[in-house]
């Protein structure tokens, strides 16, 4: 699930109630990167004084962690803009001064033009730069307004902090890890190889050692992350470069770590290697989230996927035999330049042919200074929607049979947090599904065997197996 869907805002932590103390208010967009990159930003904070407040009125400082993956997600960052600009107005008429910053991918891409257009922003910062933002922040109170957006040579992971114990234990029993960055692929549609700029992957030692706290802390499921997780080749401890697959292997000896999950893949790096820790670990959960984006293969070559239907459908098999009870997921994108009545057609078969647990679904969105911005042959807004509609409903109805199907099954669930009823608890199937169930607070975190009773729109429900 890589979509500017999930709108967060951090957790609040406990803050001492005294004037000294700063409240950062940090509202993310985007994909899941965002979400781990929102953390580390506020970690960084929190050596600068800063505590994390869920009320935007009581913050010094407003960060906005933004994409840019479609029109609509970069559009969402002005709007947000014009009303912070009223709020720090209003709040510097009662004498408190509101500091206000764009982090994530639109800062990246439109950064010039964020300070042009909107007066009221103090701080523009790349997502390669994190580590520099209490530095950036002192260059603001010393009245400058800043742009912090070159890719920095020093590796951001290096200098950013990790959370504390009690912070990571606040964070919840799951937690993500950014292991990979950028991406070198460039799909002719995608803004993310200029915003995150080219792949990097974090070393070995390092992603075991920020796994290793997230445990000692509490944690029991780690998603590894990346624009494209799989192309992962991280240094290892003996010099050598290592896969994703001789990754998985290493974190499942850390002992407490009770899942391991990752996301977004690319069909092309599904190395052998990845499809056997599939077969050998049974801590690698059976999910596995591999876009495709179009069913036709005329529209795959447009868009530089580099890859054919039949090689990804030949690809899943082999994932599937080496672990039958994989569900997948997938991202699909309608309204490609060129993407004609046939076109799409091909993409609702391929969709009925490979049978999705979950998926999303986009409108093509034009980018601008991506190759797909110059095509010709855009296709009208409503077709795409048209097509989106047909399509969502497939794939809607995938996901309800994948729901149904579940109804009997004895399946592990890993106890999250409170429901929304007293006594009971939600958790997270290996299909990363909602499941409410009655259990005790003081159970979360631990993994209970439980029966699927029901399933609802969104969620399904089920009972503890004594
Ligand atoms: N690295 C991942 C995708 C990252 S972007 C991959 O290669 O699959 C997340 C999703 O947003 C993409 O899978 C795609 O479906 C969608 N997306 C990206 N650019 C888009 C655009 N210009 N218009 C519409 N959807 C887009
Ligand atoms: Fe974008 Fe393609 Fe890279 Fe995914 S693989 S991040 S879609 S350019
Ligand atoms: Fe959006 Fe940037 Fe993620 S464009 S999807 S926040 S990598």
């Amino acid at each position: 699930m890589t979509q500017e869907i999930a709108v967060l805002s951090t957790k609040p932590e406990m803050a001492l109630e005294s004037p000294a103390v700063r409240k950062v208010f940090v509202k993310t967009y985007g994909c899941q990167m965002n979400v781990y990159d929102s953390d580390r930003m506020t970690d960084a904070l929190a050596k600068d004084g800063y505590v994390s407040t869920d009320v935007m009125e009581d913050a010094d400082l407003v960060l906005l962690n933004t994409c840019h993956i479609r029109e609509k997600a970069a559009e969402k960052v002005y709007s947000a803009l014009g009303r912070l600009r009223d709020l720090k107005k209003k709040k510097a008429g009662e004498g408190r001064e509101m500091m206000i910053g764009v982090a994530g991918c639109v800062a990246q891409a439109e950064g010039d033009e964020i300070l042009r257009r909107a007066p009221a922003v103090d701080l523009v910062i790349g997502p390669q730069t994190y580590h520099r933002l209490p530095e950036a922040l002192k260059r603001v109170r010393r009245g400058e307004r800043v742009l912090e957006t070159d890719y920095a040579i020093e590796d951001k992971f290096e200098h950013l902090p990790a959370p504390d114990k009690a912070k990571t234990r606040a964070r919840g029993v799951t937690a993500f890890l950014t292991v990979q960055e950028g991406c070198d692929k460039f799909c002719t549609f995608c803004v993310v190889p200029y915003t995150r700029g080219s792949e990097v992957s974090r070393p070995v030692a390092q992603i075991v050692a920020e796994a290793q706290k997230l445990v000692d802390g509490g944690v029991r499921e780690i998603t590894l992350l990346g624009q494209n997780v799989n192309a992962w080749h991280g240094a290892g401890p003996d010099g050598e470069k290592w896969g994703l697959g001789q990754l998985l292997h290493r974190l499942t000896e850390i002992e407490g770590l009770a899942r391991l999950r990752y996301t977004t893949s690319h069909p092309r790096d599904m190395d052998d290697s990845l499809i056997d820790a599939h077969r050998d670990l049974p801590q690698l959960m059976p999910y596995l989230h591999l876009p495709i984006q179009s069913g036709s293969n005329r529209i795959l070559k447009a868009m530089n996927r580099r890859h054919t239907t039949a090689e990804y459908i030949a690809l899943i098999a082999r994932i599937k035999t080496a672990r039958p009870d994989l569900a997948l997921s997938g991202d699909f994108i309608v309204g490609f330049p060129g993407e004609t009545d046939e076109d799409f057609e091909d993409t609702l078969r391929l969709v009925e042919t490979v049978g999705y647990a979950q998926a999303f679904s986009f409108k093509y969105s034009t980018r601008p200074g991506t190759p797909g911005a110059d095509l010709e042959d855009q296709v009208p807004e409503d077709v795409k929607a048209k097509r989106l509609e047909r399509l969502q409903a497939l794939l809607l109805s995938q996901q309800n049979a994948f729901a149904q199907q579940c109804i009997g099954k004895t399946i592990d669930l890993l106890l999250e947090k409170p429901g929304r009823m007293p006594g009971q608890l939600i958790g997270r199937s290996p299909w990363l599904q909602s499941v409410n169930v009655d259990a005790k607070s003081s159970q979360i975190g631990d993994i209970v065997s439980v029966r699927i009773t029901g399933a609802g729109p969104n969620s399904l429900f089920a009972e503890v197996v004594s």
